[in-house]
């Protein structure tokens, strides 16, 4: 099992090149695969969630010819898929497992779809609901409608739906078994959530209306394969913007990062708490990107995050989490019940931890208080196999006042496997501008990084404390 040990800086002065959307890679294999003709993807996201939806798309008959671990040209089979030879593994990815249901729904055939032992607790019953009442038979294996999951796919019948939660992932698998429905689809949303499914349909020619809160899709229509660029993972940047916005003097550029409203949210959330951060859309393509830029870092003061906003910022919520316990006063998170069904029970998961870099939480049923600006000490955490918590604790570590271990690293692959190393540049280029060293060093520092199992436990004060 992997761990990270990860050393304090005191300084960030970076430029990132992050990696491709999780959400839209998904979705461009799972509709250029089912489309009509070549799409092809440039920018795609080589991360193990992603690749199970490609690997689903492949075992369902889908050619694709691979150009680099990037870029992909996708062969779509115009609607009609191959039954499956075997079970879908569909890993950790609740993206993976929730839109193929909806997709394999309007085949004629019975697909099983499983995964990993947290996909295995996550709830089906969202799906199964709308995609029972449009004629499908789906099937749970676990316990209280959990994976495995089984579709017996068929003729579908159109519905009009009004989702009980903000669900990009449910509001995806109802569009996706829509468009293979005799007639309209209607599905309302109690609040916007993110668009990609809509805006990748209408970018593949769909007959769909996709309005703020409810959205008509017309089922039967062709589908065209056409040529994509994924994105910067604007999930993934949130990780570094929190760093260097926490960071006194820090400085960061991301280029080409997606910026998508629906996904934007913690930008706002950022600079309610003090932060300058400079947003610059360059590419109005069928989903916007552009640079973002820190120039300056410092304090950040607490705030209230909730309601509506939730949604455009669920994955980030342990990050923000994070950037609660290094501001000034109280940050509060409300309504973010969702969090507890996600990788892990991200309330107690990130409660649990931040109390154990020191930081004082009130834990609620669906967000938290977090009492920050106090010193943060180094911390032993685990991941408990959700790669953000992973992510999440190895940036707060940054700020502690020795090395931390992060164990349980391996699930970071899930959504940024270049992680470690833009971890490690951007602590080389603290002890680089530090200390004005050599290349050497700086690549001694790297190793020291990414160096996989260490022995020694965290607080182990060796000479790297600072
Ligand atoms: C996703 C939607 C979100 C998000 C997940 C990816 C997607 O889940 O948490 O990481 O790609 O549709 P929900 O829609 O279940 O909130």
């Amino acid at each position: 099992m992997a761990e990270l040990k990860v050393h304090p800086i005191r300084r960030i002065d970076a430029e990132l090149e992050i990696p491709g959307d999780k959400s839209i890679s998904h979705r461009s294999v799972i509709l250029g695969g089912f489309a009509d003709g070549e799409t092809r993807i440039t920018g795609f996201l080589p991360s193990g969630d992603c690749l199970a939806s490609l690997a689903a798309m492949q075992a369902m008959g889908v050619e694709i010819d691979t150009i680099d671990r990037t870029s992909y040209i996708v062969h779509g089979r115009g609607g009609k898929l191959r039954a499956p030879a075997e079970s879908l593994d569909c890993g950790n990815s609740g993206t993976t497992i929730r839109l193929l249901a909806g997709l394999v729904a309007g085949q004629p055939f019975t697909t099983r779809m499983f995964g990993d032992a947290s996909l295995s607790k996550r709830p089906m019953k969202r799906i199964v609901d709308p995609l029972t009442t449009m004629g499908a038979i789906l099937t749970c294996e676990g316990e209280n409608l959990r994976p495995p999951l089984v579709v017996k796919g068929g003729a579908l019948k159109p519905i009009h739906y009004k989702m009980p939660v903000a669900s990009a992932q449910l509001k995806s698998a109802i569009l996706l078994a829509g468009l293979q429905a005799n007639g309209q689809t209607v599905v309302e949303q109690p609040e916007v959530c993110r668009d990609h499914t809509e805006r990748m349909l209408q970018h593949f020619g769909a007959s769909i209306r996709p309005g703020e809160k409810r959205i008509e899709i017309y089922g039967n229509t062709t589908l065209n394969g056409k040529d994509l660029h994924v994105p910067g993972d604007f999930s993934s940047a949130a990780f570094w913007l929190v760093a260097a916005a926490a960071m006194p003097g820090g400085r960061l550029v991301l280029n080409k990062i997606g910026l998508n409203p629906t996904r934007t949210a913690l930008l706002n959330v950022l600079m309610r708490m003090g932060a300058q951060i400079k947003e610059n859309v360059e590419c109005n393509d069928f989903e916007p990107y552009g640079t973002l830029r820190i120039e300056e870092g410092g304090k950040l003061k607490g705030t209230t995050i909730g309601g509506e906003e939730i949604p455009n910022l669920i994955d980030e919520l342990p990050i923000i989490a994070v950037a609660g316990a290094l501001a000034e006063g109280t940050t509060i998170i409300k309504d973010a019940q969702e969090l507890r069904v996600k990788e892990s029970d991200r309330i107690a998961t990130v409660a649990h931890h931040l109390r154990e870099f020191g930081v004082t939480v009130d834990e609620k049923p669906d967000g938290m208080i977090i009492y920050g600006g106090n010193p943060i000490r180094s911390a032993k955490v685990e991941s408990r196999h959700d790669h953000r918590i992973a992510m999440a604790f190895s940036i707060l570590a940054l700020f502690a006042d020795a090395p931390s271990l992060i164990e349980d690293t391996d699930c970071i692959a899930t959504s940024y496997p270049t992680f470690e190393q833009h971890l490690a540049q951007v602590v080389a280029g603290d002890v680089a501008g530090k200390f004005r060293i050599g290349a050497s060093l700086v690549n001694k520092v790297k190793r020291l990084v990414k160096s996989g199992p260490q022995k020694k436990a965290a607080n182990d004060e060796t000479s790297e404390k600072e």
